[in-house]
């Protein structure tokens, strides 16, 4: 298993398949992917491209850190899910946020995945929320350190 930076582009299958399976590969693209400050990282296992994330520069109007990362757009294809790729997309990308002086990383989690953000670490905030045509989620924190 390798762990790269990839171009947004890459990303835009798996999110597609994992994340927005009923719209076109248009609506995979999120704002801020190609901000300077953006970052994606990728797993390929053989060479073979199988788990997402991406990191914006983007502060939450309720979390009080002044410099802080987004993460969105996390995936891993099912065949490859629960072997760790995910969590080691993240070991990668929180050294990176650090470099960039910012000490806390969030995301709007579906509620769905929040099990696994709690293993890695992230706290739920606030109460649950809609995203329409997605449903529920929960905002998540981490501070790193
Ligand atoms: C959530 C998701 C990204 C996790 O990816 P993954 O590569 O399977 O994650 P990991 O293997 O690194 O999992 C780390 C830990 O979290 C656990 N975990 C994984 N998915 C979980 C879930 N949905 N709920 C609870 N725990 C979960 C794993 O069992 C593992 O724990 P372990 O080390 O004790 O076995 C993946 O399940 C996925 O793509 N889901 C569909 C898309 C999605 O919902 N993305 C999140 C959008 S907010």
């Amino acid at each position: 298993m390798k762990v790269l930076r990839i171009n947004a582009i890459d990303t835009y299958p798996i999110r597609q398949q994992m994340l927005r399976p009923d719209s076109p590969i248009d609506k995979c693209k999120f704002d801020g992917d190609e901000e300077d400050q953006t970052f994606h990282l990728g797993a390929f296992m053989d060479n073979k491209l199988v788990s997402v994330a991406s990191f914006y520069f983007e502060k939450h109007p309720d979390l009080e850190e002044p410099f802080q990362f987004r993460l969105r757009g996390m995936a891993t294809l099912p065949d490859y899910q629960h072997k760790g790729l995910s969590t080691e997309l993240l070991k990668m990308a929180f050294p990176i946020i650090k470099q960039n002086f910012c000490h806390l990383c969030w995301c709007n989690a579906r509620v769905s995945a929040t099990g696994f953000y709690q293993k890695v670490g992230f706290e739920k905030v606030g109460e649950e929320f809609d995203i329409p045509g997605i449903g529920p989620h929960l905002l998540m924190f981490k501070k790193l350190g």
